[in-house]
């Protein structure tokens, strides 16, 4: 019965006490609760904390660290303010900041113009997704983490501060303009053979909540029609059973976990995926032979199985109540299943298709500039909960349709599915409940 009690208590309260929880002293047929517990545990301090060294790269290499400390700190340029850096989308962690610092913010009482108070809260570890290294007072180098684009705020304190929202996008986060402002972009210039001028409009041009992944694997940073290639940051939550991620269906979570905290955070690590070899679809891959990546010390693969484990934990957040029409939104889940044809590739409850989940541009009605940018030259149907956390950025992976309603609308001509203007509306109210 004491053994019970501490499971179920390790459960309801805190993962951090099921430390305490040794394999000895519990009943072997606990063996697989305590291991997700413990590796959920694990994850969680990755998906928040974990760089994998890529402080080598954002800190030691292009030196983004100098342009957040400022001159007047030791770095390079005005610096950047707390106001700043919210401003660009970054959020502060309130459950990082001591109570006399949050009675101090909430007396407006810290300056927040001078980029000094942004080191006090890179110190704290409160800026989300950014880990600031120090020495003494002075920040020498600094790292990102998952995080800085799958986590947000719940705005509990001010806007852009407040407790942490793992797995959702950071749509507010300009990745590009931040990413711009280091004063030693020359090695990212060189693999991707442009000049440094160019690599900083490129950033310039993708805007918040957006990031391309496959520019440093092509080298392509527009579409034929002029306008950005980068794509939306999705959640990173409600992805148990889904088979294909990433907008194009890169591969399962594991597989982008590694991808990315290799290729595009630039953590120290191992990453093996031949099809990058192909020249023409991936011209910068090929010749860099990111899929055959090996770091001296490997700083992500052991991270890995914590880490997906995490992911697909993440619950799916709610709908607010008041955000939606029940009556209108369970109208509209008829439609979704019958006269819409969403359901047809859109599978509840994973609301993508258990199995291969890819379709060509063709078949949903679109180009496929995207769809062509990754191996299987498709675009993966989007598990669609949780949907109202990211209307912010449109949607389709480059924010095409500014509006559910003008997704249907497009849905309705090319699937000729003649809706009326009533079942339109049922239909957005059921997707806002998803
Ligand atoms: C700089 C921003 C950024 C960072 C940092 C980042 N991601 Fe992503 N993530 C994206 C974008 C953008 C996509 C969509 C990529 C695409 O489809 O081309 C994505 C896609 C994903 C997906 C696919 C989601 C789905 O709908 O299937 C997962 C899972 C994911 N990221 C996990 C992670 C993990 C884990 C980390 C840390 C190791 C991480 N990401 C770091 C921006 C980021
Ligand atoms: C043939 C399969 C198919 C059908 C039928 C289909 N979808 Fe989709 N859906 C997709 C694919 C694939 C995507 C991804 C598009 C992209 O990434 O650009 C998508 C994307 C979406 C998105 C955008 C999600 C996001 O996060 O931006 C919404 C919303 C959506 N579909 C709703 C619907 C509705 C409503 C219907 C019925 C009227 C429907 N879909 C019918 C395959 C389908």
């Amino acid at each position: 019965m004491k053994t019970r009690f501490k499971i179920a208590a390790c459960a309801a309260l805190s993962l951090t006490i099921c430390g305490a929880v040794t394999a000895r002293n519990i009943p072997k047929e606990f063996g697989t609760e305590i291991n997700a517990l413990q590796q959920l545990r694990e994850g969680r301090e990755t998906f928040r904390y974990a760089t994998f060294g890529d402080e080598k790269f954002w800190g030691d290499g292009i030196g983004l660290h100098l342009a957040i400390a400022g001159a007047a700190n030791g770095g390079v340029g005005p610096g950047v303010s707390p106001k700043a850096a919210l401003a660009a989308g970054l959020k502060v962690d309130v459950n990082a900041l001591p109570r006399t610092l949050q009675r101090s913010l909430a007396r407006g009482k810290v300056d927040l113009d001078d980029p000094e108070t942004t080191l006090a809260l890179l110190k704290l570890d409160a800026v989300v997704g950014v880990t600031g290294i120090f020495e003494g007072n002075k920040l020498t180098s600094m790292g990102i983490q998952c995080a800085f684009c799958h986590s947000t705020v719940d705005d509990s304190f001010a806007p852009g501060i407040g407790r942490r929202l793992d797995g959702w996008a950071n749509r507010d986060l300009n990745v590009g303009a931040i990413v711009a402002m280091a004063p030693r972009l020359e090695p990212v210039a060189a693999v991707l053979g442009v000049d440094v001028a160019t690599v900083r409009a490129v950033l310039n041009s993708w805007g918040p909540g957006k990031f391309d992944a496959v520019l440093f694997l092509d080298g392509k940073a527009f579409r034929p029609d002029g306008k950005s290639a980068s794509v939306l940051i999705p959640p990173a939550f409600g992805l148990a059973g889904v088979n294909l991620h990433t907008w194009t269906g890169w591969g399962g979570v594991s597989h982008w976990n590694a991808l990315v905290a290799n290729l595009e955070m630039h953590g120290q690590g191992t990453f093996f995926d031949p099809r990058l070899d192909d020249a023409t679809r991936f011209p910068v891959a090929a010749r860099t032979g990111a899929g055959h990546t090996r770091a001296e010390e490997d700083l992500v693969t052991p991270l890995l199985p914590g880490l997906q484990l995490y992911q697909l934990a993440l619950p799916v957040p709610e709908a607010p109540r008041g955000s939606y029409s029940r009556s209108a939104a369970a109208r509209g889940e008829a439609v979704f299943n019958d006269k819409g044809k969403c359901g047809t590739c859109h599978v509840p409850p994973l609301y993508t298709e258990p199995g291969w989940n890819m379709h060509t541009g063709a078949e949903i009605g679109i180009d496929d500039f995207q769809a062509n940018r990754a191996p299987d030259g498709r675009y993966r149907t989007t598990p669609l909960r949780g949907l109202w956390t990211h209307a912010k950025g449109g949607f389709y992976h480059d924010g095409r349709f500014p509006t559910l309603a003008a997704v249907i609308d497009h849905y309705d001509g090319h699937l000729a599915l003649g809706l009326s203007s009533g079942e339109k509306a049922d239909l957005v109210e059921f997707l806002k409940s998803l």
